[in-house]
């Protein structure tokens, strides 16, 4: 195999991330045009959108898009069409937030509501559309973000927990209707990343949420960076997982599947 198709995993292939503008979206971005993708950046955030796009020249295109208005996503997979005539790769990444801390009894079921709409809506409104213009090409690649939050309990607040693994949810169903059309439907779940959603989440800089990370983490000696989330995307994005179908591709550093505190390998 030549060094140029080892560089450039995504050669030809046309991609829509949201969530695109900063944090795990970003690295995607960097990482999908580095390997030879035209990436669309799919984003409320425009100024970090525009900016990143133009610094990636012809690869990239930025166009605002809030995941949790259907017409929004549809215009984003509209632009891939008119602007590159496909779409192989829809990664719906944008999330939000749950800052609810107390007790279950006293949620703000608008803030049950906001999550919902970016999180789940968000994600179907992705699938629903990349699956539009996949299925008559008879290929095609979605990915969705989801967390370890979508795994197990009492990591975050309630929406976040409960729209996570609705995630996991709609990438099964995704994976068992669009299987005959081609199309590969698959969800990348990280454990805690030093974005601006956690950063803000835990009013700590990067490097706080960095020790954080290392410190509740089962795999020591290295942190879970943006990049590391993006390479997992390339992973499932490429023809090399071109089997690979309703996987949740857990990375965590082996989080969800331990349990410390019974103590027999306590770190
Ligand atoms: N950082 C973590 O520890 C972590 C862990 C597990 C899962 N995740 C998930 O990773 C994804 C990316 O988050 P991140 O950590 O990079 O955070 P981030 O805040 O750095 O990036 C999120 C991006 O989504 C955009 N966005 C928010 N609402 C949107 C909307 N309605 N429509 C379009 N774009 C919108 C923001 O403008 C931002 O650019 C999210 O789905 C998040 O839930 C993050």
């Amino acid at each position: 195999m030549s060094t140029s198709v080892l560089q450039e995993r995504l050669q030809g292939k046309v991609a829509i991330i949201t969530g695109g503008a900063q944090g795990i979206g970003e690295a995607t971005v960097r990482l999908f045009s580095k390997h030879g993708a035209k990436v669309i950046i799919a984003d409320i955030a425009d100024d970090a959108g525009h900016k990143l796009a133009e610094s990636l020249s012809q690869s990239a295109t930025y166009i605002h898009c809030d995941v949790s208005k259907e017409q929004d996503v549809r215009a984003a997979v509209d632009l891939a069409m008119e602007k590159h005539g496909k779409l192989d790769v829809m990664f719906n990444n944008a999330g939000t937030g749950d800052g609810h801390r107390n007790s279950v009894a006293e949620y703000e079921m608008e803030q049950f509501e906001r999550t919902m709409n970016v999180n789940v809506k968000g994600v179907m409104h992705g699938i629903k559309h990349a699956a539009s213009v996949m299925i008559p090409n008879r290929k095609g690649c979605i990915i969705s973000t989801g967390s370890v939050s979508g795994i197990m309990g009492g990591v975050t607040a309630y929406a976040y927990t409960a729209s996570k693994h609705a995630i996991i949810g709609l990438t099964k169903n995704g994976a068992a209707e669009l299987g005959k059309h081609g199309i590969r439907v698959n969800c990348v779940s990280p454990s805690l990343v030093a974005t601006g959603l956690i950063m803000d989440y835990a009013g700590k800089g990067k490097d706080e949420v960095e020790a954080w990370g290392c410190s509740v983490g089962n795999l020591k000696g290295t942190i879970l960076k943006a990049e590391d989330i993006a390479e997992a995307a390339l992973y499932l994005a490429s023809d090399e997982s071109k089997y690979v179908s309703g996987h949740n591709l857990v990375v965590d550093g082996g989080q969800t599947v331990v349990n410390h505190d019974w103590g027999l390998y306590r770190p």
